[in-house]
């Protein structure tokens, strides 16, 4: 039998590429989803608000739970100082494998291990700092996640937690009941679309304290930046039976007679917290 995940005729979602990143092709989806949502300055930017929360000092003990390719550990291991440490725990082996390849030389505070965030091999309080981004609206139960964070940092130690919220994507388009046929079917093809409005909640059952909600808007223009942020064109041929509505408001956006620029944007829910 075909095995579903190598077919190219019905694309995976994104949210099942992330989930099993190490699953036939879609390492090559992640990495280059990953790699475009850099190239956008409103994504660097909310990257370097979320890492000023963390309340880094040079020698604090750090773990990014979903590291993807590293970037953020990275930029931790330059905030932090060699006395400091930063692990990325992924559940890809491929993905810790290009992140380790990614370490300059000389950045001797940071590592990568390849676990789930749900279950750390971490000791109790041994933390100062835990983040994790876009990592919860995959998993199938995420309060386990915000469980472990607890356990593992110390009292007083902070948490960001960084995700969308997909029920707030918005899409330039004239046609309303076509675009908000796509932005469910987008919303839905994530384990949680609507974890961002919940965060704060979730933060506090698990026992935080000093809960803060703030908010990034995560801007594309044009079709291209569009297509790649929100998977525009495969999010649609994923869909069975394909309505041709929504066929014919994909061709409209691609051959450029919507409003032009067209932009999309995501909302992302930022939450920092104490233990
Ligand atoms: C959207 S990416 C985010 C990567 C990174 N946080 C960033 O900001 O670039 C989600 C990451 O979560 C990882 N992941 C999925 N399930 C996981 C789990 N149970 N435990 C740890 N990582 C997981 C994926 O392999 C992927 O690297």
């Amino acid at each position: 039998m075909r095995n579903p995940k190598e077919s190219t005729d019905v694309p995976v979602s994104r949210g099942d590429a992330f989930r099993q990143a190490d699953q036939g092709r879609n390492i090559h989806d992640v990495v280059d989803t990953i790699e475009l949502q850099y190239t956008l300055p409103s994504f660097r930017a909310y990257k370097k608000a979320v890492l000023a929360d963390l309340d880094l000092r040079p020698d604090s003990a750090v773990a990014d739970l979903g590291s993807g390719l590293g970037h953020d550990v990275l930029a931790i291991g330059a905030t932090i100082g060699p006395t400091g440490s930063c692990v990325g725990v992924d559940l890809s082996a491929r993905l810790v494998e290009l992140a380790r390849a990614r370490v300059p030389d000389g950045l001797t505070n940071v590592s990568f291990t390849v676990g789930s965030a749900d279950d750390l091999d971490l000791e109790e309080s041994s933390l100062d700092a835990v983040k994790a981004d876009r990592l919860l609206m995959h998993l199938d139960e995420p309060s386990r996640v915000l469980a472990e964070a607890y356990r593992v940092l110390r009292p007083g130690g902070r948490m960001a937690l960084v995700e969308p919220d997909c029920g707030t994507v918005t899409i330039t388009s004239a046609v309303r009941a076509a675009t908000r046929r796509f932005t469910d079917a987008w919303c839905d093809g994530f384990r949680h679309g609507w974890i961002g409005r919940d965060l704060p909640r979730m933060a506090r059952q698990a026992g935080f304290r000093d809960v803060a909600l703030s908010g990034h808007l995560v801007t594309a223009e044009g079709f291209a930046a569009v297509d790649a942020l929100l998977d525009v064109s495969r999010t649609v041929a994923r869909l069975e039976p394909q309505p041709a509505s929504l066929t014919t408001w994909l061709a409209t956006l691609q051959d450029g007679a919507a409003p032009d620029p067209i932009t999309a944007t995501v909302t992302m829910f930022h939450i920092t917290a104490r233990r």
